[in-house]
């Protein structure tokens, strides 16, 4: 089988699988890394989040083939390693203010805001209401109002 090298939450990880599986189930049932949720499959409820080289992306929707060694992948795991630290300050604020329901889809949350967070800050603002109103990812629990408001929090708490 072909193997597949590329950085997951700091280090070399390679797979053994076909070039076509799609990488969230690599992460999942070959690296054991379970933090990404399966929802749709299909890149549209966004409860796989994770980054690709510090974005936000939807590993269900890309075949591990598609990766290069030196592309680095971060998942809610790896997230805390990212500022040196135990917790995320966008983890801190949702556990504040206790924004989870069941939980299922709060991993990609947490990643889409935090992405949300920097593209802002790399367009040299701060996260608005509107970039609040473009977030897709659902939650069947409908935490959609704490959501928006642990993001502002989070936010405020990323340096
Ligand atoms: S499982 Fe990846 S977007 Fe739905
Ligand atoms: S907390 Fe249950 S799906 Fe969002």
């Amino acid at each position: 089988m072909p193997q597949h090298t590329f950085i997951l939450n700091g280090k070399a990880v390679t797979a053994d699988v076909e070039g076509d599986v799609r990488l969230l189930w690599v992460l999942r049932d070959v690296l054991g890394v379970t933090g990404p949720k399966y929802g749709c499959g299909v890149g549209v409820c966004r409860a796989c989040t994770s980054h690709l080289n510090g974005k936000a992306f939807t590993p269900c929707a890309v075949p591990v083939e598609d990766l290069a060694p030196t592309d680095e992948v971060t998942t809610i795991e790896g997230l805390p390693d990212t500022v040196g630290s135990d917790l995320h300050p966008m983890q801190e604020a949702w556990l504040d203010l206790d924004v989870a329901q069941c939980g299922y889809c709060q991993p990609g949350q947490i990643m889409t805001a935090v992405a949300e967070v920097r593209r802002a800050r790399e367009a040299g603002r701060e996260i608005t209401e509107a970039d609040l109103d473009t977030i897709r990812n659902i939650c069947r629990c409908g935490t959609y109002h704490r959501i928006r408001q642990a993001v502002l929090e989070g936010s405020r708490r990323m340096e």
